[in-house]
């Protein structure tokens, strides 16, 4: 008994040891690596890391969203004949952020890197980044392709680089983050330290360095380091436009010191979306010589599926409903919102008794709309399981 509480106490202070009794050998070092499809790629990093990891004590832990590609089956039996390859297998949700903070809270390990699973990080540069750790002066290190010797490289087109250098200004100016590649997605840090940080961070989107370091509020010693981003040979890049328009929720939200969620955020630009639709479509159907009552009830239906899509897309693409959840999801909205309808109409008709201001009365009765349609949807439409 006093032995068995000896080896763990030991292994408390000197991760990395190996146990007396199984002769296995803790981490010391977990590499998170997110993947959506990149079943080519896999092997050839695990070979990468093996070949420049010597006399560390790693883990790689994948953490997969259920790729269509196999990627999922391709590390599993990777994982089958090397223990130090761990699969996470995420069913029914997307996104780079979230894979990362679960690989990094699957980990037991000191520290915990997180790099691209798709050979665009340079692999060599893990044992510097962990020296760096090591010495007790620096929480979290960045390979940074910003500062001196670094690069973009092949791995950015030019408008990529053009659209990362202003979401960097942005970051700076906005979250006086001193980052010099705050959108980098290769890092280590300590793991105690990202284990204190993680309630605070949105799974959504690419941004989980920015959101790791804008929620520490200073309190992380920063290093970066440069490297060369090298270009994507197999497989696609996942970011897109929902991506971007993710990023910079992220920076606004925590501009106004997270007061408001990127979720409550998404929320308002696309009800403002819903607003415009709502009023086109009313005026369509003015002209169209519709009565008012009925062009307004119409205009909300048009704004409800408009904004339907909207949400689905961006405020709740964590939880997006797809095929025939989506029209359910679709028909919910639609039967919670009609309620939120009869609110409309029954505003604007009131105040719609002067026909110059259709418009003041067809905003004031989408407004009510929206405020219960808000309400509702988060309750009920896409509800947490
Ligand atoms: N699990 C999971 N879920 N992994 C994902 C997802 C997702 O929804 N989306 C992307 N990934 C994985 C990819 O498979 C890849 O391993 C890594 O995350 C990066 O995705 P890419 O799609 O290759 O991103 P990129 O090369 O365009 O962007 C890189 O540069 C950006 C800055 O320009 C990444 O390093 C980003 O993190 C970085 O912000
Ligand atoms: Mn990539």
């Amino acid at each position: 008994m006093d032995s068995a509480v000896g080896i763990a106490e030991g292994k408390a202070v000197n991760e990395g040891a190996v146990d007396a009794a199984s002769g296995t050998q803790a981490a010391e070092l977990s590499v998170i690596l997110p993947s959506f499809n990149e079943a080519a790629n896999i092997p050839i990093l695990i070979d990468l890391l093996d070949g420049v990891m010597t006399g560390i004590a790693w883990e790689a832990i994948v953490v997969d969203d259920n790729s269509p590609d196999g990627t999922t089956e391709v590390a599993r039996k990777i994982a089958q004949v090397d223990p130090r390859v761990r699969v996470i297998r995420r069913i029914g949700r997307r996104g780079l952020s979230g894979a990362c903070i679960e690989g990094i809270l699957a980990s037991s390990a000191k520290f915990v890197a997180v790099m691209d699973a798709d050979l665009q990080h340079d692999e060599t540069l893990l044992p510097k980044m962990l020296a760096e750790l090591r010495t007790g002066d620096t929480d979290l290190v960045v390979a940074s392709r910003k500062v001196d010797g670094g690069e973009i490289g092949e791995g950015l087109s030019s408008i990529r680089a053009w659209g990362s250098n202003i979401a960097n200004g942005l970051a700076q100016k906005l979250l006086n983050v001193t980052l010099k590649d705050p959108m980098s997605g290769f890092f280590m840090i300590r793991r105690d330290r990202a284990e204190e940080i993680a309630p605070k961070l949105s799974p959504q989107g690419f941004k989980i360095l920015l959101d790791l370091v804008s929620s520490a509020n200073g309190t992380l010693k920063i290093k970066e380091l440069p490297f060369t981003f090298r270009e994507r040979q197999h497989g696609e890049s996942k970011l897109d436009t929902l991506v971007t328009l993710d990023y910079f929720g992220l920076l606004l939200a925590k501009y106004f010191g997270d007061v408001v969620s990127v979720r409550f955020l998404m929320f308002g630009l696309v009800g403002a979306s819903g607003l415009v639709v709502h009023l086109v479509a009313l005026r369509v159907f003015l002209l169209a010589d519709m009565s008012f009552n009925a062009a307004q009830t119409a205009a909300s239906f048009v704004a409800m599926t408009s904004n339907f899509f909207l949400n689905n897309q961006l405020t709740y693409r964590d939880r997006r409903l797809r095929g025939v959840q989506a029209l359910v999801g679709l028909l919910t909205f639609y039967a919670v919102c009609s309620v939120g309808v009869l609110a409309n109409v029954g505003v604007a008709n009131l105040i719609y008794a002067d026909p110059a201001y259709w418009w003041f009365a067809g905003t004031a009765g989408a407004i009510m709309g929206a405020v219960w349609n808000y309400a509702a949807s988060s309750a009920l439409t896409w509800r947490k399981n």
